[in-house]
């Protein structure tokens, strides 16, 4: 069997927990089934500041370009709050998606059975829920130049951000939407705010061209990102693919992780463009929850987003549908039997840890293996 190479960056806060999990279950896959992972470990975010201070040392992003796949835990915290703005945790994981170039942010929402009681909205608003988010990841705001904050020598300083995307962008970005969505219920929602920006009218533009020249099987719809929001707590269920920038992307996604009960539950994946040869995409995988420094190293944590980060890791990067699938339906079926991890706890249900969790999943998995 073919070696998968996984560089794993547990980073800061409770992801070194959260990664911890996964490593059980690819020490299983390998000692059970032959897997063939080979992982190695680096550090990202706070942990390589504290280690060389460097967001990510260049033998790391070194590592990360040379394997098929990172596993990407959470980076920041307080500790690092003064550090300088060019190494702050954050960094790491913005350089990681911009020298990897990967464009493509897949975070899918999916409301778990078990949990839409969890919900801070009515059951019968996310019941059954199953949106995925195609964010944009390296374009836009994050990184548009200018980008700087300048003293007017009068008392007043100015800050710049700028806002930019070229067709190019838009266009492979919308492909992977409207691929995507061939794969599920065949509709796409774009959202941007054409009615204030220009990079919105360039936007609608040109997801509008590519939906008419290769994808009108397709609905398309599209939607100011602020009705976008509005819509994705008023009735979530009406959207199956949104496509959106990096910035609202980043918004909406956190928006839409919360209908699902927790920030703890999602996933996500970052694709880069597939090699016109080998066909293989650089790809790095992450919970969409942050370091959450409040409760790091309490042992609380919900390991379940990095978990399911690994399903999509199987599913995008190795092809091994099956054991993806399988490792989701365990998550499920751990839900199932009412065990909960802290943020998803609720009256009526057993509260565990999160190696309890990380070995539930485990053995649920195992038990599937059969
Ligand atoms: C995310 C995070 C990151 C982002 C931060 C940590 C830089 O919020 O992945 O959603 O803004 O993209
Ligand atoms: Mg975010």
């Amino acid at each position: 069997m073919a070696t998968h190479k996984i560089f794993l960056l547990p980073g800061d806060g409770i992801g070194p927990e959260a990664t911890a999990e996964v490593t059980k279950i690819i020490d299983w896959m390998n000692s059970s089934l032959g897997s063939g992972f080979e992982v190695e470990t680096g550090l990202v975010g706070g942990a390589a500041y504290d280690a060389h201070e460097l967001a990510i040392s260049e033998e790391d992003m070194g590592h990360a370009m040379a394997s098929d796949a990172v596993l990407f835990g959470a980076v920041g915290g307080p500790k690092w709050d003064d550090v300088p703005y060019e190494v702050r945790p954050e960094a790491g994981l913005l350089r990681l998606r911009k020298d990897m170039a990967l464009f493509a942010n897949l975070r899918p929402a999916i409301c778990y059975p078990a949990l839409a009681d969890s919900s801070s909205l009515r059951k019968e608003v996310v019941e059954g829920l199953d949106i995925l988010i195609v964010r944009e990841l390296t374009g836009g705001v994050y990184f548009g130049e200018p980008k700087e904050i300048t003293d007017l020598g009068n008392g007043q300083k100015r800050a710049i951000d700028t806002q930019v995307y070229d067709t190019f962008e838009i266009e492979r970005i919308s492909g992977v939407a409207f691929e995507l969505a061939r794969t599920r219920s065949n509709k796409v929602c774009s959202m941007e705010k054409r009615n204030v920006m220009k990079s919105g009218v360039l936007w609608n533009e040109v997801v509008s061209a590519v939906h008419k020249e290769k994808y009108s099987d397709v609905e398309l719809d599209h939607m100011l990102a602020d009705a976008g929001g509005m819509q994705l707590v008023r009735w979530p269920k009406q959207f199956d693919v949104i496509v959106t920038d990096n910035l609202f992307g980043d918004m909406l996604s956190d928006v839409a992780a919360m209908l699902t009960g927790s920030l703890g539950m999602l996933p996500s994946a970052s694709l880069g463009a597939p090699d016109p040869q080998t066909k293989l995409r650089k790809a790095m995988y992450e919970p969409v929850h942050g370091s959450a420094p409040d409760i790091a190293g309490q042992g609380i944590a919900n390991p379940i987003a990095m978990i399911a980060s690994f399903a999509m890791c199987l599913r995008y990067s190795f092809n091994m549908i099956e054991e993806a699938d399988r490792i989701e339906q365990a998550i499920a079926n751990v839900l199932d039997t009412g065990k909960r991890t802290a943020d998803i706890y609720s009256e009526g249900t057993t509260k565990i840890s999160t190696t309890q969790m990380g070995d539930a999943v485990l053995s649920e998995l195992q038990a599937l293996t059969g």
